[in-house]
């Protein structure tokens, strides 16, 4: 659904995003996730058309980015990271707005303003909703049109966490509809739980790119912590790629003397510290 290749951007005379490569597949939840100012919304912008003096390639839906004609956001549905929204309109009026801009049959727009909570504040105007309205308005307005790939720039930020969770399982539900979802995202335990795959961006570049489990195995920071006694309870620890070092471990495992033990994995922040340095939140 999506290929880019070899892309390149800049805002100024410097070079910003730089030997970017990936593709997805239809069907993916593929997550941008990296610190603030590392080009996650740039990235996005050269993917959905907005940006186009950029180098090399980026295919979306079989279209090189830069010269879509109309019809290219047909099928795509962008959930920017700051809601453009009319805020004198009502959130009704709104989504009809947006969605006179498509050809195709819209969703009913009572069963998104329900999926999200809104289904009593389709009537007020915009400017009277909180942050957290806002940005579920303009979720559903990206899914209006039932594009087949979605772009979401930091959906759940500025949620609390059951609106958040609401907003997670619509995701899944798109997926499951076979949506091809690109996902920014600052938060490691949502790209965990969503992303299929996840590149991780720093300084324009991607320093990583590989599934959640995967980052979180290939370090091999998998650690197994057992306790026994001796005359108190210990514990020790070991990394699971090496429990046939850990003499003292064997030794308890042969005398039946464990009595408890543990594995403990790093979380998606740890890897993405330790690949490139940054922590993220
Ligand atoms: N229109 C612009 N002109 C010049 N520089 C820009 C422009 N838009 C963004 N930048 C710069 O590009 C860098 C990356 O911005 P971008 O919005 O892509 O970051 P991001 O990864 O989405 O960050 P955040 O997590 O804060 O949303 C920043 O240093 C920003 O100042
Ligand atoms: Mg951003």
């Amino acid at each position: 659904m999506i290929k880019v290749s070899d892309l390149s951007f800049s805002y100024t005379e410097e070079k910003f995003i730089q030997d970017i490569n990936f593709e997805v597949e239809k069907g993916e939840i593929f997550g941008f996730l990296g610190p603030s100012g590392a080009g996650k919304s740039t990235l996005q912008k050269i993917l959905t058309g907005l940006l186009r003096n950029y180098e090399g390639n980026s295919v979306v839906d079989g279209v090189e980015s830069k010269y879509y004609k109309r019809n290219f956001y047909e099928n795509i549905g962008v959930d920017f990271e700051f809601p453009s929204l009319y805020e004198k309109l009502t959130g009704r009026e709104n989504l009809k707005f947006f969605g006179s801009l498509y050809s195709k049959k819209l969703r009913n727009i009572d069963e998104m303003l329900k999926m999200v909570g809104l289904q009593n504040d389709g009537e007020k105007k915009v400017c009277d909703y909180s942050k957290g309205m806002k940005s579920r308005l303009n979720f559903i307005k990206a899914l209006l049109h039932n594009p087949e790939i979605l772009f979401l720039d930091e959906p759940t930020s500025g949620l609390d966490p059951n609106n958040s969770r609401d907003m997670k399982n619509i995701i899944l539900e798109e997926k499951a509809k076979g949506k091809t979802i690109i996902l920014t995202t600052h938060n490691m335990v949502d790209a965990a739980e969503l992303c299929d795959r996840v590149a991780f961006i720093v300084d324009g570049r991607i320093k990583a790119l590989d599934s959640p489990h995967n980052l979180i195995m290939s370090k091999g920071a998998v650690k197994i912590k057992y306790s026994y006694y001796d005359g108190i309870e210990k514990t020790r620890e070991c990394l699971l790629k090496k429990t046939s070092e850990d003499y003292k471990l064997k030794e308890l495992i042969e005398k039946n003397q464990i009595l408890s033990i543990h594995s403990s994995e790093p979380t998606l922040s740890d890897i993405f510290m330790e690949v490139t340095g940054r922590v993220l939140q």
